[in-house]
């Protein structure tokens, strides 16, 4: 199938190329010329594993190409994806001048009957509204619903091996297109689920409500771990092995980030209000993800209180390993937070330096390694659970560092080796390891998570 795709980001790049190597003639479009000038040079603007790669295959095969000719590439095209970005409005809704300024382009360009495929995130009731515009063309526009499930650093694989892909649509042909398109997957196995528009785009706010949610929820009950000397690592064993629960996103640490959780959640809310439904669980939910990073900040200040102009290296700063997202990252707001305590923020991150550097600018300073961020340090925050971090030599860092405190915001270091290497552990909600000490019954835990 001929198929453009409107927006070359994170979801856009990620399906079009996957869609190429499904078979299909895939056409990304998108409004930034440098950045299809780079992908035109075969240089992909993101980091995303394996994606640089697959890109070169599919160009190579000459089933994906880049432009910024939107009219021409919706004129070649049965199916248009639409991936455009759907950021939060200040109004706490989602600004969706985007999305519809490039349904209007679609519409004016179109020249024969088309499938619009919405594929970014949308608040309930905006298929209907883009169904409503389309609807004026002088062409059969159907529209149909596809929410993208993938997570940043996972993306292809998620993409190629969905846990399910949600079809959104109001008639039989909208269905059949999205089938044709998605066949070499439902033939391998993969769960389709059909559905109206508006049970696809709440399908897609309900999951990341609920991821968040759990968050939250593990954050707030780390508060109470550490109040009464309970270890939440254990904790979260004990409630994750209910099989009615799960172990997933029940980990506590400074919160979530990124660019979905934090504005599908105030958006759900937003839309809830304005229907006059009262939001009680979710109201609560970025109020604690915001404490908790407060929090957190304010546990390092206490343990560097007394030095003066603190030096702190900050291990991490995407909102996730294993991507160079910065957008809403937990970790950007605590070097925010500690510099404006007076802190010198040494930050190291092995992607996302340049996105940091392009936000924050000279208010932290940046490193090209982490024994550079490390040396002279009175703390280190790790912010990002990269790998790089956690298999670190701690005698090594010991020997580098003024001071003693090793904050892990993600709970992901060993503890043991921390302490057995002279430094102060801190986690959240665990109870603290002193210089040289170890933790009761760490090894079950470390086995089961
Ligand atoms: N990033 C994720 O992990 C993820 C996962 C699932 C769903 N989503 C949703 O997918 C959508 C896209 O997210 P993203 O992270 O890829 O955003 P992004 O900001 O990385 O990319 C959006 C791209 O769209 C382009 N664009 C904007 N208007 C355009 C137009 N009129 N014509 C052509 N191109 C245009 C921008 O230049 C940009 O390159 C959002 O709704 C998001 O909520 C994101």
């Amino acid at each position: 199938m001929n198929i453009a795709v409107i927006g070359c980001g994170y979801v856009g790049l990620v399906s079009g190329t996957c869609l190429a190597a499904l078979g299909h003639q895939v056409t990304g479009v998108d409004v930034n010329t440098q950045r299809v000038a780079a992908l035109q040079a075969g240089k992909v603007p993101i980091y995303e594993p394996g994606l640089s790669e697959m890109i070169l295959q599919q160009t190579a095969a000459r089933r994906l190409t880049f432009t910024t000719d939107l009219p021409a590439a919706v004129r070649e095209a049965q199916v248009i994806f639409v991936a455009v970005g759907t950021p939060p409005s200040p109004n706490g809704g989602y600004d969706l001048s985007m999305l519809f300024g490039a349904v209007e382009k679609i519409i004016q360009s179109a020249q024969s009957s088309k499938t619009i495929v919405i594929k970014s995130t949308v608040p309930p009731g905006t298929g209907e509204k883009v169904a409503q515009l389309a609807a004026q063309s002088n062409h059969r526009l159907e529209v149909v619903n596809n929410p993208e499930f993938l997570r940043e650093g996972t993306a292809i694989r998620d993409f190629m091996n969905p846990d399910r892909i949600v079809f959104g649509a109001s008639t039989a042909d909208g269905l059949a297109v999205l089938r044709e398109i998605y066949q070499p997957l439902i033939d391998r196995g993969f769960n389709i689920l059909s559905m109206g528009r508006a049970s696809a785009e709440l399908s897609k706010f309900g999951a990341n409500a609920m991821l968040a949610m759990r968050i939250s929820f593990i954050n707030e009950l780390s508060r109470l771990a550490s109040a009464v000397g309970a270890d939440i690592e254990s904790v979260r064993m004990g409630i994750g092995s209910d099989p009615r629960i799960g172990p997933a996103f029940l980990k506590a640490g400074i919160g979530y980030g990124g660019s979905c959780f934090p504005k599908d959640v105030a958006a759900l809310l937003h839309q809830m209000e304005s229907l006059k439904i009262e939001p009680h669980l979710l109201a609560g939910v970025e109020k604690a993800n915001q404490q908790q990073r407060q929090h957190f900040v304010g546990r390092v200040l206490e343990a560097v209180a007394g030095i003066k102009q603190p030096e702190i290296a900050l291990w991490g700063l995407a909102f996730k390993p294993d991507t160079d997202d910065i957008r809403e990252s937990p970790a950007v707001d605590i070097a925010r937070l500690l510099a404006t305590a007076g802190c010198k923020v040494r930050a190291f991150d092995p992607e996302a330096m340049d996105n940091t550097q392009r936000v924050l600018g000279s208010t932290i300073s940046y490193t090209t390694d982490i024994i550079s961020a490390t040396t002279g340090a009175d703390a280190v925050v790790v912010a990002t659970d990269w790998p790089i971090f956690i298999t670190q030599n701690w005698h090594t860092i010991k020997q580098v560092m003024r001071g003693t405190h090793i904050f892990d915001g993600r709970n992901c270091l060993a503890s043991g080796k921390v302490g057995a290497a002279g430094l102060h552990y801190h986690a959240v909600g665990r109870p603290p390891i002193s210089p040289g000490g170890g933790r009761e019954g760490t090894v079950g835990v470390v086995v089961a998570g």
